[in-house]
């Protein structure tokens, strides 16, 4: 009798060891999409050739290069841009520009231009100039610190955020924050691929839609599966073209062989973005860069370690449900051996924040394949929640996984603020119609200074 007990405890310890309190929040956003804004919304500047569609990322791996990219809608020239420190305005350098453009099915692009400026002063405010004459256009950006263990910075994350009016007060309710210093965005930029033929002018006004933003500070680029615009029944065989003549990441800085899977140091954080939409298969390229790149982060230097990629490896919507699947039984192991702390995902258009789980034990017989709690493991977190036209992703599982902590269907954005090489603060930003409201915060504690348990209850 006593032995059935204690089994019964047991049992019951167990259950409630695995069982975190998962929260689905009462909130569910209006369930039918919007539309696009109009052609209007976002015209192009005035003047003859003016420059738009003005964007900058990263343009090396430590955070002294930026690459500025614009177009020029009908002249190859001016290819030069000028910048120059903000108390130096007598110490202009220039750097030119490399130019491209595609075609895609009846569309001809303006002229894409793509210039990487280097050696520059880390926390440091530039400015910098493109155009001529009357269509000169000047904007400005703030270096990062140098890269070291205590480095307090700040992340927005946005994902799938397409150009509706939904996108634009996600990325307004983004812009209010103004502490945050750089996005992390996790691929599905413009969704032009939902129009006919892919209409690439859509990109063109994504390109002018954002620009408010990330003309001013860096946005870090991840693949998307809206990204691919492969559409052999219009004659276009080559998978990410019109995105890959566009947006330019420093992924040879990493060593990768390809723009879609990459790294970057940042302040605190060792950033690594990988493709699912790439091979990730083993021997693939991809694979083996990322066997390579995780041992060479060092923790002492970037304590906080992210991987960034579009489709997640744990959620619980019916929309896309396992769709990251093979990728994660790729990489998981990888990134639990190595302490991950943090993997961002977006695809599935709604908020979901995982507990720290793992699921990497499972050898085709031991029957080892449910998911457990692990100290090792990252936290999953989908912010694919932009608000493009496709609408929110209101289909959550039930009864809700024992791995998610909180999910919402709705749209957002989220800020992670690291304070030191220990802690880092969380929220996720609801879109409440016009104001953002914190729907979720958390206290993430880095797995390799401090692997202590987090909290792991909803906190709304
Ligand atoms: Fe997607």
């Amino acid at each position: 009798m006593i032995m059935k007990s204690i089994i019964t405890l047991i049992f019951l310890f167990s259950i409630v060891n695995f069982c975190y309190g998962g929260k689905t929040s009462d909130y569910v956003r209006q369930q039918w999409p919007s539309a696009d804004m109009s052609k209007g919304s976002f015209p192009p500047p005035s003047g003859y050739n003016a420059p738009e569609q003005v964007h900058i990322t990263q343009g090396d791996k430590e955070g002294r290069g930026m690459i500025i990219s614009w177009v020029t809608p009908l002249k190859r020239l001016p290819n030069i841009v000028t910048y120059w420190e903000e108390s130096k305005d007598n110490d202009k350098q220039m750097a030119k520009s490399r130019v491209t453009h595609y075609k895609y099915f009846n569309y001809s692009s303006g002229f894409i231009h793509h210039a990487t400026i280097e050696n520059l002063q880390y926390n440091t405010k530039y400015f910098y100039e493109i155009g001529i004459n009357g269509t000169a256009r000047r904007f400005n950006f703030i270096t990062p610190p140098e890269v070291g263990p205590d480095v307090p910075y700040t992340f927005g994350i946005i994902g799938d955020l397409g150009q509706t009016e939904d996108s634009n007060h996600t990325l307004e309710h983004y812009m209010a924050n103004k502490n945050a210093q750089a996005v992390l965005f996790l691929g599905d930029l413009s969704y032009a691929d939902d129009h006919p033929y892919h209409n690439n002018e859509r990109w063109d006004q994504w390109g002018r839609f954002v620009e408010k933003s990330v003309a001013y500070q860096p946005w870090i680029w991840t693949t998307g599966n809206h990204e691919i615009d492969y559409a052999p029944e219009i004659g276009e065989h080559v998978p990410f073209k019109p995105y890959t003549h566009r947006y330019h990441v420093p992924y040879k800085a990493s060593q990768s062989s390809s723009p879609h899977w990459y790294s970057i140091k940042r302040a605190s954080a060792h950033i690594i973005v990988l493709s699912s939409y790439s091979a990730y298969g083993k021997y693939t390229p991809q694979y083996e860069w990322l066997k390579q790149e995780l041992p060479k982060v060092n923790r002492s230097e970037t304590p906080w370690l992210f991987v960034l990629l579009h489709s997640p490896w744990y959620n619980s919507n019916n929309y896309h449900y396992m769709e990251g699947e093979s990728m994660r039984v790729a990489f998981e192991p990888w990134l639990v051996e190595h302490k991950v702390d943090l993997v961002f995902a977006g695809h599935v258009h709604s908020y979901e924040r995982s507990g720290r789980v793992s699921n990497v034990r499972y050898n085709i017989t031991n029957g080892l394949s449910m998911p457990i709690k692990d100290a090792s493991a990252p936290v999953y977190l989908t912010i694919g929640d932009g608000g493009n036209i496709e609408g929110v992703a209101n289909n959550f599982s039930e009864p809700q996984p024992s791995y998610s902590i909180f999910r919402e269907a709705s749209f957002g954005h989220a800020i992670l603020e690291i304070k030191n090489r220990t802690h880092a603060f969380y929220t996720w930003h609801r879109n409440n119609n016009t104001k953002p409201v914190a729907a979720d915060t958390a206290w993430f504690y880095n797995r390799y200074f401090y692997p202590h348990e987090e909290p792991d209850t909803a906190n709304v």
